[in-house]
């Protein structure tokens, strides 16, 4: 249903044979950006999985070199909004294009994936899921718990212990989502 309608949303055009064939180049949200024929949306979203590291990596040395919390809060809380904006706005994006393999072959008469490279995508991008499935909800508990627990402005307290290894978890597997993700892009639209 929801495809459907996104389909006959962003348009389907008559192909040269006369058939609806379904070029939805109309869409602006159809285009990337970055060069690869990919969606805007999958554009957005690496743009975003590269950015985040610097911030994280930035954010941990804010907390245990300079033992700045109050900033290290702000920039996890930030990164804790671009997440999820970037979670929702990709989920929206992905059901509207029809789907990544539609994203991938847009046009179906000369599809630029053959049926094995998109078993082997597939293959990567369920162990990207693993991960990007599982950050958000990490994510979500480490600020929450983070928040109630540690005084305000934030100091090191009996919350710590928990905290540094719900932390940790929580900046590996975003970093696994984002190299992850990095590589389902590259072997669906570079290589
Ligand atoms: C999901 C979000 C967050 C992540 C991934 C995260 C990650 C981390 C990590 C990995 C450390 C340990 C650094 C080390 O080994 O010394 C740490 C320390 C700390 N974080 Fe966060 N943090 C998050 C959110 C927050 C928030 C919202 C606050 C404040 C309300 C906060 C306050 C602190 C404090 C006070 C420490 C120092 C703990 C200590 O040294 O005893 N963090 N954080």
């Amino acid at each position: 249903m929801v495809r459907q309608a996104a389909v006959s949303f962003a348009g389907v055009r008559k192909g040269p044979d006369g058939t609806a064939a379904a070029n939805l180049s109309g869409n602006p949200m159809r285009n990337g950006f970055l060069g690869f024929d990919a969606s805007f949306m999958l554009d957005f979203v690496v743009v975003a999985l590269v950015a985040v590291v610097p911030v994280i990596l930035w954010s941990l040395y804010v907390v245990k070199v300079q033992r700045n919390y109050a900033l290290h809060r702000l920039l996890q809380i930030a990164l804790g909004v671009i997440l999820l904006v970037t979670v929702v706005a990709f989920e929206v994006d992905m059901r509207m294009q029809g789907g990544w393999e539609r994203i991938i072959n847009k046009d179906l008469a000369s599809p630029r994936r053959s049926p094995d490279e998109i078993a082997t995508i597939r293959q990567f991008l369920y162990v990207h899921l693993l991960f990007a499935i599982s950050t958000p909800f990490l994510w979500g508990t480490t600020l929450a718990l983070a928040l109630k627990r540690f005084s305000a402005p934030p100091l090191p307290g009996p919350h710590s212990r928990l905290h540094k290894t719900l932390g940790w978890l929580s900046t590996f597997d975003l970093v696994l989502t984002s190299v992850t993700g990095l590589a389902f892009y590259y072997i669906a639209f570079i290589r």
